[in-house]
């Protein structure tokens, strides 16, 4: 058995590769951006083909930061940014047009024109979703729409769909010479086709959304070899042994295997998945429906998610489009010359309000302005907004389960962030607990494959790597706590409506 097992991470803003050891210690990273493309407002994408470019150097850079070939790794697991769209030519490789993200809400006709019969609840029942903008299948529909002379190559059976993680999987394994056209369970679970009981595409939903069947890929669990590596990969001849959508991944990754356990990751947007074990529940309070993992044969793992579109990318804007700070970091040495947010609050509804709202006709605000306000507060409360949309989120999580969540573990980037950290244990009113690594996306992806191959035995062991690293504990009384989710609430209610 080799040492290592390797994870790419094909995220929102960058794609990664990350070699793991046994007890699931980084061992090295290779990462690089790529560019956010923002052709109008509301549209936003990717260049597939950037993003291959990426996955290919990532993978040199994580190996020979290591200093290991391919002979050291065991298996490869792979995680993705979910919903963004790929559609493809399967004969050149070529995208027909460039892989449409997650955030676009240039679909909305096309959700209103679907909603127009049956409502936006139309086909919850079986796929756990309402209809949106956010989920693959509308950017699919989109593409068929608008793209000159998709539809007669899709009906040819000339052109392929993908979320990212089958766009990196069928480039992997060869590409246009026998490339592998699979997703996971997790990643078909948000196109909006996945029948959730029977996990196979609904007829009629495709249907409806006139997107040919010959376009899907095939549907398989999270954790079995779905192919090799290519001869020209640097990874050749290593199986492809585990896919998991990111949030997925990094509830799996925090060891978040049984029912009633639940994470939140801090990324571009914030996404708390709470496992409901075998059993499908449906949201009454806003939280979609969505498949956990599934490993090989053994049953499948359902969740209820809280999805919120605009934490961390929050703070990006408050970088490039008002220049407030030069970086990231930056953020939290601004926010902590100030005691409180001086009133202000920031509304993030770039892409409209994604959970628990569901609001696309919302649109960002700043509420609360006074003279006194200047941009240490502005820091603060985009900071406060993260932790405000989450506690949105696990209220609506508390209600569905009936059984309050005791803590929450918590990971991504803006974890680093310690008066965040602090903030969200105070306004949740339960601690927040980081583990030793916060790298859970990649590790969830490592661990789904690294089980697959028998690099790990069982859940057990893995449950075994999990460490606390550092918990904060509320602080904040309950008397303030309830008067600030007012006014945040408060300051949601003044984004609604905007778009006319
Ligand atoms: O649903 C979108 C989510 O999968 C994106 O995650 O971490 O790439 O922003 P991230």
């Amino acid at each position: 058995m080799a040492d290592y097992v390797i994870a790419i991470d094909q995220g929102t803003t960058s794609t990664r590769a990350i070699v793991f050891d046994k007890q699931g210690n980084i061992v090295s990273v290779g990462q690089l951006e790529h560019e956010q493309i923002f052709p109008r407002a509301g549209w936003v994408e990717h260049d597939p083909m950037e993003i291959w470019r990426n996955t290919r150097e990532v993978i040199g850079l994580a190996l020979a930061k290591a200093d290991i070939t391919r002979h050291s790794i065991e298996a490869i697991g792979i995680t993705n940014q979910r919903e963004t769209a790929v559609v493809w030519d399967r004969t050149t490789g070529r995208p027909v047009y460039n892989a449409i993200v997650w955030q676009d809400t240039r679909t909305q006709d096309i959700v209103d024109r679907l909603a127009a019969d049956g409502g936006v609840e139309r086909f919850k029942d079986t796929v756990g979703l309402p209809l949106a903008t956010y989920f693959s299948g509308t950017k699919i529909a989109w593409i068929l729409e608008n793209v000159d002379g998709a539809r007669e190559k899709a009906e040819a059976g000339d052109l392929i769909f993908g979320t990212t993680d089958t766009w990196v999987l069928w480039n992997l394994t060869g590409g246009a010479n026998g490339g592998v056209h699979v997703t996971d369970v997790t990643n078909a679970s948000r196109t909006l086709f996945l029948n959730l009981e029977t996990l196979e595409w609904d007829e009629e939903i495709l249907a409806a959304f006139g997107v040919p069947r010959s376009m899907l890929p095939e549907v398989k669990s999270s954790s079995e070899i779905y192919g090799h590596a290519a001869p020209a990969s640097l990874l050749r001849e290593v199986p492809i042994a585990g896919i998991l959508g990111d949030q997925q991944a990094a509830t799996f990754g925090q060891a978040a295997f049984g029912k009633g356990e639940a994470k939140n990751t801090y990324g571009t947007g914030n996404f708390l998945i709470f496992n409901t074990g075998e059993e499908i529940i449906r949201s009454e309070n806003g939280l979609l429906t969505t498949i956990g993992y599934k490993l090989g044969d053994q049953p499948t793992h359902y969740a209820l998610e809280g999805s919120i579109a605009v934490t961390g990318s929050l703070v990006q804007w408050l970088r490039d489009n008002l220049g407030i700070i030069s970086s990231a970091p930056e953020v939290e040495t601004l926010a902590t010359q100030v005691e409180d947010n001086g009133g202000a609050y920031i509304v993030p509804a770039f892409s409209g309000l994604f959970a628990p709202h569901w609001r696309p006709d919302a649109r960002g605000a700043i509420v609360g302005l006074t003279r006194y306000v200047d941009k240490r507060h502005l820091a603060r409360a985009a900071l406060e907004s993260t932790a405000f949309q989450s506690a949105e989120v696990l209220q609506a999580v508390n209600a569905d389960a009936q059984v309050p969540l005791s803590e929450l573990k918590v990971d991504g980037g803006m974890t680093a962030n310690d008066t965040l950290m602090q903030f969200q244990a105070d306004v949740l009113g339960v601690p927040v607990v980081r583990p030793v690594v916060a790298e859970t996306t990649a590790l969830g992806a490592a661990y789904a494959a690294g089980l697959a191959v028998g690099f790990w035995k069982d859940l057990d062991e893995l449950r075994a790597n999990w460490q606390e690293d550092t918990r904060w504990e509320p602080r904040m009384d309950e008397s303030e706590r309830a008067r600030r989710l007012r006014l945040w609430g408060k300051a949601v209610t003044r984004t609604f409506d905007w778009v006319d």
